[in-house]
């Protein structure tokens, strides 16, 4: 497994010609490194440590909105909830912009970032793309169709075109610190990762990435709007069901809100103490383990490659199925029971760390993992300080949950918790 991770490891997905299609995960060789080797220092440590009072401040907002919730004695929406605080942060973090998605109930930003999730794997235009990678082109070209749908990717472009135009010139000269300005700063620098990728020439597109030549706008408004998708759906799907958890399991609940407490002593949460929760870390890993976001994982061979004395040639593409993995009686007793303990450091130690992918795996896994962990930390720590949280009338109150498996990972019936201020 370690070998598919590191030498096979280009991205069976093809670039297509719209802006947002331009996303990291779509690109490959040269083109794929000299973007993720610009975006990379917008996931430091430091980079991070500047973005917590944001993420606070979104959980803060979260805070009040389910104490209206409580007041109400109404039951509350928890995968919506959790894609709105996401969203919230994910915005402001990524573009200095609060689009209001938490208060403001009829939110277009909302509306059209929803019907990105809501394909259907089975529907004949992803199957066609799923087995047929490399003919993206063709197909968009005799159908019009792009595995975008074309009225929301002209939404956000010209939210990202608005915001372009306006930091392109930086007529205020305003020092802008987000995520958006790295890129664009980038892009005005001069190209010095241009040398010739041989590794893709096999693309039976015959378009090969020799003249790939840095960061262009596409790459900067497919980078920005992965960091749209990650608010709505990587990262919702975690939260929103390690909070599910928690409130299925209320014994963990109250060791982890125990823990928070005497790791934060009353204070805001900052970026050490944020990092200082074991307990936490092994609740939200158990879930990811049990729901995991991306289910299976993909790749490529670049170059023939031997495995378990069976030849691989170039081309060949792998499915790495994660969410097996994560189930498999081989590697966790039990598999179907949440049981945060086997994520202790004695029991972690004991299992291979390939048998826990939530973020994938190799020099092509998640580039905004840490961002993500701390994104749930901080609105999990709000949630648990503030309310005593219990599974609503009419939701599952044991696992295992039923899964819908036509698109990204979702329940079958939306889940429901009751919030009580504490
Ligand atoms: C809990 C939250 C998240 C989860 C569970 C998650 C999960 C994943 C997974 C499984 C992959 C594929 C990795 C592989 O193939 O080995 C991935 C890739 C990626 N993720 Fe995330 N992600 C999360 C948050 C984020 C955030 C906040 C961003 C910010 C932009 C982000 C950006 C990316 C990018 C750019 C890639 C493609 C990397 C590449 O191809 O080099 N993710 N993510």
């Amino acid at each position: 497994m370690p070998l598919i991770f590191s030498m096979v490891c280009t991205s069976w997905m093809n670039a297509g010609k719209m802006n947002l299609e331009k996303r990291m995960v779509t690109l490959k060789g040269s083109t794929w490194s000299s973007v993720r080797a610009t975006v990379a220092p917008a996931f430091s440590t430091a980079k991070i440590r500047q973005m917590i009072p944001t993420l606070n401040e979104s959980s803060q907002i979260c805070v009040k909105i389910l104490k209206d919730y409580a007041k109400k004695g109404e039951k509350v929406p928890i995968r919506e909830t959790m894609v709105r605080v996401m969203l919230d942060m994910t915005s402001k973090a990524a573009f200095g912009r609060d689009f209001n998605v938490q208060h403001d109930e009829q939110s277009t930003f909302i509306d059209y970032a929803k019907k990105y999730a809501e394909f259907d794997f089975r529907s004949p235009r992803i199957v066609a793309i799923t087995l047929f990678p490399n003919l993206c082109w063709v197909f968009k070209k005799l159908t019009g169709y792009s595995i975008l749908n074309n009225e929301t990717n002209r939404y956000f472009v010209e939210i990202l075109d608005h915001l372009y135009e306006n930091r392109i010139d930086n007529k205020e000269n305003y020092d802008y610190k987000d995520f958006f300005q790295l890129m664009l700063s980038a892009m005005k620098e001069e190209d010095k990762n241009r040398e010739i990728d041989r590794e893709i020439e096999f693309e039976i597109t015959g378009k090969s990435e020799k003249s790939s030549k840095g960061i262009k706008k596409q790459h900067i408004f497919g980078q920005a709007f992965m960091f749209i998708l990650a608010g709505f759906e990587t990262g919702p799907i975690n939260l929103h069901l390690t909070v599910y958890m928690l409130a299925m399991h209320e014994e963990w609940q109250e060791r982890v809100r125990n823990e928070i407490e005497s790791v934060l002593n009353g204070k805001e949460p900052d970026y050490v103490s944020l990092a200082e929760l074991p307990l936490l870390e092994q609740c939200i890993h158990e879930t990811q383990r049990l729901f995991p976001a991306v289910v299976r994982l993909n790749r490529m061979c670049t170059k023939p490659v031997e495995l378990n004395g069976i030849l691989m040639p170039k081309g060949s593409v792998f499915s790495i199925p994660v969410y097996n993995i994560h189930h498999s009686e081989k590697f966790y007793e039990n598999p179907e029971e949440f049981r945060p303990e086997r994520w202790s450091p004695e029991e972690k130690a004991k299992r291979d760390p390939l048998t826990f992918l939530p973020f994938g795996h190799g020099p092509r896994n998640c580039i905004g993992m840490r961002v993500g962990q701390f994104q749930m930390r901080s609105v999990l720590v709000h949630l648990l300080r503030h309310f005593r949280l219990t599974i609503a009338d009419g939701s599952p109150k044991t696992l295992p949950l039923e899964i819908d498996t036509r698109g990204s990972f979702r329940t079958v019936s939306p889940l429901y918790i009751n919030v009580e201020t504490i």
